[in-house]
């Protein structure tokens, strides 16, 4: 029997088959709601059920694995529900509009970002535009059947270029490509935009964690930010190992200088911290944490390896802050497969 989701506040309703998962019931409908991995890992859907009660076809979702008992949280890509279900969770209008196209793109230049980070400036076809929203992802098709996501670094603009910023895995089949074999003028094949890690538009203040290349869709989001001249307070927190890892380091340093309302705060967690920093250490969701005792007006972006999102995630709950405003990018493995 099919079971009613509203979605609070605005009120929208859909029809949950039998066996359907609440994401796949809302897609069907037409309706975009955030997610990523769309099976159980990644966090970027997990919502909190205000009313009602959900079961999942197989284990509790790992993305619930640090959520506190009694806090209604529920990862939307599996649970199905078991009667009427009101779920705290925003549609997200704006990335429903955007086709996913598949489309060559040309290596126009490489550039050594860090030690272990390759910035690829990559050039469409000629009279070619990819539609994207900042913040969003593009799969690289490795011709295997597999493909690679990379974060679009870049907000959209109408330069034809896209940036992407890959982090070297040693023995990595696409990233050690990178950082070995491959030249400008490499024509890779591209599949995209995909993603909900996109601006949100309100009157809360932005708390932005990057996590080593995570950086990459910060970047995107705050670009996007300052083009629109947002008077909101945009908080960058950047966390890596030691102070070369900080690559590009020179940007949010000026859009702090060059913004009252920016603010960027670099937290190294070492091993390898130069002798000479005087600035933040630790982890960088401990470091947001211990600067905002409450967290229930933010909105917060966090980009980056798994583990950091998912510590974030927790910790900022703990703080107040409500998990509807928790968007995030885990950057999980290829084997963690993304469904199209
Ligand atoms: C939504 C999304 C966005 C992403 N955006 C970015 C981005 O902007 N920049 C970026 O650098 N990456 C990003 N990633 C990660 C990226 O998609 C690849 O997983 C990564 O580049 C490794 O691919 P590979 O082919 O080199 O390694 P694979 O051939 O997939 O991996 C080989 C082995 O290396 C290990 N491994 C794989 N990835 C990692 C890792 N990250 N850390 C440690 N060990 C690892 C695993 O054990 C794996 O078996 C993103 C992932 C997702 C899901
Ligand atoms: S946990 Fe649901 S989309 Fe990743």
């Amino acid at each position: 029997m099919p079971h009613q989701v509203e979605l609070v506040p605005s009120a929208v309703t859909f029809e949950v088959e039998e066996e359907e998962s609440i994401l796949d019931a809302a897609l069907r409908n037409g309706i975009s709601l955030p997610y990523g991995c769309r099976g159980g890992h990644c966090g970027a859907c997990v919502s909190r059920l205000v009313e009602g009660s959900v079961s999942y076809p197989g284990a509790r979702p790992e993305a619930l694995a640090d959520s506190r008992p009694g806090s209604h949280e529920c990862a939307p890509c599996l649970a199905r529900p078991e009667g009427p279900v009101r779920l705290a969770a925003e549609p997200l209008d704006t990335v429903a509009d955007i086709p996913v196209r598949t489309l060559p793109a040309r290596v126009e230049h490489m550039e050594r970002l860090a030690p272990d980070v390759m910035a690829l400036y990559l050039k469409l076809p000629e009279a070619e535009r990819l539609k994207f929203l900042a913040g969003q992802y593009i799969e690289v098709l490795m011709g295997n059947g597999e493909a690679r996501a990379f974060s679009l670094a870049n907000a959209p603009d109408r330069d034809a270029t896209l940036e992407l910023h890959v982090r070297h895995v040693a023995g990595g089949d696409f990233s050690e490509r990178v950082f070995s074999t491959m030249k400008e003028k490499t024509v890779l094949r591209l599949k995209g935009p995909k993603g909900s890690f996109v601006p949100r538009e309100n009157d809360r203040s932005m708390v932005f964690m990057a996590g080593g290349t995570g950086f990459a869709p910060i970047k995107a989001l705050v670009e996007y930010f300052l083009s629109k001249q947002e008077q909101r307070d945009m908080w960058i927190y950047w966390g890596a190992r030691a102070r070369a890892d900080l690559y590009m380091e020179e940007l949010p340093l000026n859009w702090s200088a060059g913004h009252a309302n920016v603010h960027y705060v670099p937290v190294l967690s070492g091993p390898g911290i130069d002798a000479d920093w005087d600035g933040r250490t630790g982890f960088v969701h401990e470091a947001i944490a211990a600067d905002f005792p409450d967290m229930s007006g933010l909105d917060v972006y966090a980009g980056g390896p798994p583990v950091m999102v998912h510590a974030g995630r927790e910790a900022f709950i703990e703080r107040g802050l409500p998990v509807e405003h928790f968007y995030s990018d885990a950057f999980e493995y290829a084997h963690q497969a993304h469904k199209p």
